[in-house]
């Protein structure tokens, strides 16, 4: 197939990228680079374009034809969707609505879209399936959930096939192909300790540490980038032979906390971590951990990094040596 990656220049899509590559897709990306990296696009063209901008998507699809198209494009930082929400509902549904439209008018009619674990607020249930109530408490998980509305109504409107993959916290790296997990700012939990640990004079910072959890800090599902690149491909699949609107949970069902992470990383890398308390982040909730047996069930997915350490020791080849 020929794939439009849009957003393959982020982390999670040039993973994607690379994953469809070697299973045998052509593959074009198309990045603004907002947030993106040019050397991270290595395994096809780079039409550097804004979902914004009409005109320039149009242009994109114009004399070429996309079997279908991998979505990664968003702002994605709940902290910053809290102050600047217009930002955040234009660039992730406006942009969006854009790209289908675009995708309409040139005939393309198969999306899988990156959706996430905060279209489901604070949970109500120890581990989150896909019936589970959506009520996203910040501006980002309102606009993702907004979109997976817009393709369940596009699926019955105009027949297009879609599959939101809702990725709990995506992590690891590809060191070996020359990429990882480079966001400015950072936000995650994995890159950040690992930052904290080649730089001791900037130690990480633990945001609460009195959450209703066993030891008081959060909890969170970690599944590794290149298991997420594997749903992709299933999911390009599924489509082929099932119509409709699907949404997929993506993690590994287990859930590990921030001391937990820090102890492990310590293990993995034989470096202490330094860390300082702060005070909890306005819209992170306690515990987030997916239930991921409809992919497994209907995708046949199964996450090939299961432990923290193996997911760990990716990142830490990436962080010691970034290529960019
Ligand atoms: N990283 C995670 O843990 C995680 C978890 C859940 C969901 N997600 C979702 O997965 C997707 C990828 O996340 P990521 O961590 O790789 O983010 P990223 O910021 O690394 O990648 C996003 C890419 O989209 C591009 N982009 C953004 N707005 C654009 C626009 N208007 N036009 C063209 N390109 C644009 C950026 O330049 C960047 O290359 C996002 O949609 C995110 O919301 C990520």
């Amino acid at each position: 197939m020929h794939l439009l990656v849009c957003g393959g220049a982020g982390y999670v899509g040039s993973h994607v990228a690379k994953v469809l590559y070697a299973r045998g897709h052509r593959v074009t990306v198309l990045d603004n680079l907002s947030t993106g990296h040019r050397e991270a696009v290595r395994w096809g063209p780079l039409i550097q374009a804004d979902i914004l901008d009409t005109a320039s998507l149009d242009a994109a699809f114009q004399g070429r034809h996309y079997d279908a198209v991998l979505h990664f494009c968003a702002r994605s930082l709940v902290g910053e969707s809290m102050v600047a929400p217009y930002d955040y509902y234009e660039n992730n549904v406006v942009g969006t609505l854009n790209l289908l439209q675009a995708m309409r008018r040139h005939d393309v009619e198969r999306i899988v879209f990156s959706s996430t674990a905060a279209v489901f607020g604070n949970p109500v249930s120890s581990l989150i399936d896909e019936d589970h109530p959506k009520a996203p408490i910040n501006p980002y998980g309102a606009s993702k959930l907004i979109v997976e509305r817009i393709l369940a109504d596009a699926a019955h409107a105009y027949g297009l096939r879609s599959v939101c993959l809702r990725y709990f916290n995506a992590a690891g790296a590809s060191a070996e192909d020359g990429i990882g997990e480079c966001h400015e700012p950072e936000t995650h939990l994995i890159p950040n300790l690992l930052r904290a640990l080649i730089n001791p004079a900037a130690p990480l910072k633990v945001f609460g540490q009195d959450y209703p959890t066993p030891d008081g800090t959060c909890v969170r599902d970690y599944v590794h980038v290149l298991d997420l690149a594997d749903a992709h491909v299933r999911a390009l699949e599924h489509m082929e032979r099932t119509p409709g609107a699907h949404a997929f949970n993506l993690g590994n069902g287990t859930g590990f906390s921030v001391l937990q992470v820090i102890q492990a990383a310590e293990q993995v890398t034989g470096h202490r971590v330094l860390f300082e308390a702060a005070p909890r982040r306005a819209g992170d909730p306690p515990v987030l951990v997916a239930s991921s047996q409809r992919a497994r069930d209907v995708l046949g997915w199964s996450p090939t990094y299961t432990g923290i350490a193996d997911i760990l020791r990716t990142a830490w080849d990436w962080h010691r040596a970034p290529a960019f």
